[in-house]
């Protein structure tokens, strides 16, 4: 395991000194190299990953590859109250680009890892083998899970090993995803492809008559950098991964019927926000991280960084039979759909989705801030801390309501920060005093904290002990150490 003193040499080495540091007060993209910079020495140091061989990446076509939909996975065993399921993390080579070979890290074989159904109240139990040369482990995220099974950064599955996670969904439905978050490899590790979609079903959802089955489709999207060979290369500057990916295909497409779909969009990159649109066509918003909204929001621009979900129903049946429509990140294509065909629909978006709880009053405030020391070798701070699994943060009282303010200080440097806790949604109540954007509607688990700015966010830490971190999920980031741990204490 990388301690402190290495990798601060290794970024010393690979910056050319603190004074190079210093020196890079040229605005965003050099500095944010500087910070990648340091993730990636230290990363190469350490796992010995195929040195990347620098050059061009065999082209691609946009659209020239269908989009697939990651398969449901099957649970090896059921009981009355509990599905239970096993997943190999292991090396595989990959098709993503045509006719290329690309070596990744996967859930069972797949670049987005199966995808776990999991029913409100019903009990999912996962067994993953660890076959990569490297600890790794698993997290939830925007998983309501006890300490001991949410994937702490310090609780990893030792290569050749294998560990039961344990799921209780006491949650409403939402789209949710698994991925790793061993401590300073997150970064790397997820970009390499451990990521998959985790939903959850809520009963109460049917009557709702939204799109299902094959019409409720899961979109992990993502960029990558390849190299002359079709490796993925990890570091550097990530607004630099000029690759897109959706459901690990590059610039896909995917036909549909001219009828109502329901997606669900994940942003999995580790560092990277999309301002989503369809070309100025309307997609209506029926949730964000933690579940569905209160009521529909028509939208035609969504903006969403790093592991922050949103599910839209887009309506087809206003195109005739030969339209296609892309979706964009700004003006860079990332998915095409193409109408194909007619069909029957009989789903619906309802005006009203379902109400958001109404919290407790808050009793407790607390301030964060987020930050990277740049004196020398970038170092990711929480308060002005850089994570110790050794140290508590926060302790907060079971069952508290709570308001805490994130503060992004990083103006000088135009460092862009999102912020998520475990354990919890929250809901955000301001931005800098001012109502909060449609991005932060509904229930939140990760929200986005652009330089210079604060936003206030209010949490119930309800029943579960013990200790949890929060972070920027910018995963170079908190591989630096922007990342803080609360215990929850009786
Ligand atoms: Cu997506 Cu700390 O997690
Ligand atoms: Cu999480
Ligand atoms: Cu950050």
């Amino acid at each position: 395991m990388l301690n402190r003193r290495n990798m601060l040499a290794v970024g010393a080495l690979t910056l050319g000194g603190a004074m190079g540091v210093k020196g890079l007060l040229f605005g965003d993209r050099t500095a944010f190299s500087a910070v990648n910079q340091r993730v990636i020495g230290s990363a190469a140091h350490v796992h010995g990953v195929r040195p990347a061989r620098i050059g061009a990446a065999p082209a691609v076509a946009p659209f020239s590859v269908r989009m697939p939909v990651p398969p449901v996975l099957r649970p090896m065993a059921s009981t009355a109250d509990a599905d239970i399921y096993r997943i190999d993390i292991r090396p595989a080579n990959i098709e993503i680009l045509p006719g290329v070979s690309t070596p990744v890290f996967t859930y069972g074989g797949q670049l987005v890892g199966p995808t776990i159904r999991a029913r409100t109240g019903r009990r999912v139990m996962i067994r993953y083998g660890n076959g990569l040369d490297r600890p790794t482990n698993v997290h939830l995220h925007g998983g309501h899970v006890e300490a001991d099974n949410d994937g702490h950064p310090m609780e990893v599955i030792q290569p050749g090993r294998a560990r039961w996670y344990n799921y209780p969904n006491r949650q409403q439905g939402a789209t949710l995803w698994y991925h790793d978050h061993s401590h300073h490899t997150e970064a790397e590790n997820v970009y390499r492809g451990l990521h998959g979609f985790y939903l959850v079903d809520d009963d109460s959802e049917r009557s709702l008559r939204l799109p299902q089955g094959e019409y409720d489709v899961p979109i992990m999207l993502r960029d990558a950098l390849f190299d002359a060979d079709g490796g993925m290369v990890f570091g550097g500057n990530p607004a630099e991964r000029g690759t897109m990916l959706a459901n690990g295909k590059p610039q896909p497409y995917f036909p549909v019927a001219a009828r109502k779909y329901r997606f669900r969009l994940l942003n999995s990159a580790t560092e990277r926000t999309f301002l989503l649109n369809l070309g100025g066509a309307e997609m209506t918003q029926i949730a964000s991280d933690g579940g569905l909204l209160p009521a529909p929001v028509p939208r035609t621009e969504i903006r969403l960084s790093s592991a922050e979900r949103v599910e839209v129903v887009v309506d087809f049946s206003r195109y005739p039979v030969g339209t296609q429509l892309v979706l964009s990140d700004g003006v860079t294509p990332l998915l095409r759909f193409d109408v194909v065909r007619r069909a029957v629909d009989f789903s619906r978006v309802p005006d009203r989705l379902r109400p958001l709880p109404v919290p407790p009053p808050a009793t407790v405030m607390r301030e964060v801030t987020l930050g990277f020391d740049m004196a020398g070798a970038p170092v990711g701070l929480v308060n002005g801390k850089t994570f110790d699994p050794n140290r508590v943060d926060f302790q907060v009282r079971r069952g508290t309501t709570e308001i805490w303010n994130i503060t992004n200080k990083d103006s000088e440097f135009g460092f862009t920060h999102n912020f998520h806790m475990h354990l919890v949604q929250f809901q955000v109540l301001d931005r800098d005093g001012r109502s909060p954007s449609p991005d932060d509607a509904g229930r939140k688990d990760t929200v986005l904290v652009p330089p210079g700015t604060s936003v206030r966010v209010q949490a119930t830490f309800a029943d579960y002990l013990g200790r949890y971190v929060y972070h920027c999920h910018f995963l170079e980031h908190s591989s630096l150490g922007m990342m803080a741990q609360m215990e929850i204490v009786p």
